[in-house]
């Protein structure tokens, strides 16, 4: 009776003790996350300058001021912020600078429900950490919109999504003893193949941007993660060098005493 499939993988950089973000891939999701799920998603938590921290996708060691990085204050000037004109006091849109929060697409979470059939698209912020499976999940999902089997009812606004979680034996006219896998997500499958045009001249298939944007929302989720890992393996590697050393004084202090 339902449940989501395994999980697709990634195939990520960033796995595992010693994994890294690749820089490339963070800007194509960016560009994915832009472009197309901004048009419904939040990302309450970023602002345009984390975009330029160490790590991040246009981190630039000869321009190391977040808030000085000519990528993002370019970005960031495409997109328009809500803001309070200074002399006459009426609410104003104006460019968005490097020190701007991400714009919300929606002015509060009931706007936001009306325009989705009742489902308020959940801030993006930290969605790699929300979910099980992390970026392996929202990948799967992205890719997971397929052909509904016959037998299974469609509720009225909503999509049927292989890996989305819940029960479909309700809405099940086959046999019993083979539910489909999978739920329904109100989120219509929102990627086309060609739908973004990368900067790098990667092909945008609906598979590369699923995961590009996956990769970007696992590293806006903890944009520190690589430097605790690595600051991880150097205490690793000091301890290892200081129990050698700690072994060889004992061996010398203890050096005759029988
Ligand atoms: C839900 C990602 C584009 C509307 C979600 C969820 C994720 C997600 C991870 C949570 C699913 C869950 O609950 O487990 C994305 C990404 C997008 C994108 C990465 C861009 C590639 C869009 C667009 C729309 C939209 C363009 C609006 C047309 C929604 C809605 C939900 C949702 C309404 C709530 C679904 C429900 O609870 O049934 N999205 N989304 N999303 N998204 Fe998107």
């Amino acid at each position: 009776s339902g449940g989501g499939h395994a999980l697709r993988d990634g195939g990520f950089s960033f796995e595992g003790p010693f994994g890294t973000f690749d820089q490339g891939q963070l800007q194509r999701g960016y560009k994915v996350y832009r472009e197309v799920c901004s048009a419904c998603h939040s990302m309450n938590l970023m602002h345009f300058r984390t975009l330029a921290e160490p790590g991040g996708p246009f981190f630039d060691a000869h321009q190391a001021n977040p808030a000085e990085n000519r990528f993002v204050k370019a970005l960031a000037k495409e997109i328009q912020v809500p803001d309070i004109d200074t002399e006459t006091g009426e609410p104003v849109m104006r460019d968005a600078t490097p020190a701007d929060r991400f714009p919300n697409p929606y002015p509060n979470a009931t706007a936001a429900a009306a325009a989705n059939g009742g489902a308020a698209p959940p801030d993006l912020s930290v969605m790699a950490k929300a979910r099980h499976g992390g970026a392996n999940y929202i990948y799967s999902l992205l890719t997971g919109y397929h052909a509904p089997p016959a037998e299974l009812t469609i509720r009225p606004g909503q999509n049927y999504n292989v890996y989305m979680a819940g029960d479909l034996t309700p809405f099940w006219k086959g046999d019993a003893a083979h539910v489909p896998a999978g739920g329904f997500i109100a989120m219509p499958n929102p990627l086309r193949a060609g739908q973004v045009t990368y900067d790098d001249g990667t092909e945008a298939s609906v598979d590369q941007m699923s995961k590009d944007v996956a990769a970007y929302i696992a590293w806006a989720s903890d944009p520190k993660q690589v430097q605790r890992k690595q600051a991880g393996v150097g205490v690793m590697i000091f301890l290892l060098l200081f129990a050698g050393i700690t072994y060889m004084s004992y061996r010398r202090i203890w050096k005759g005493v029988a």
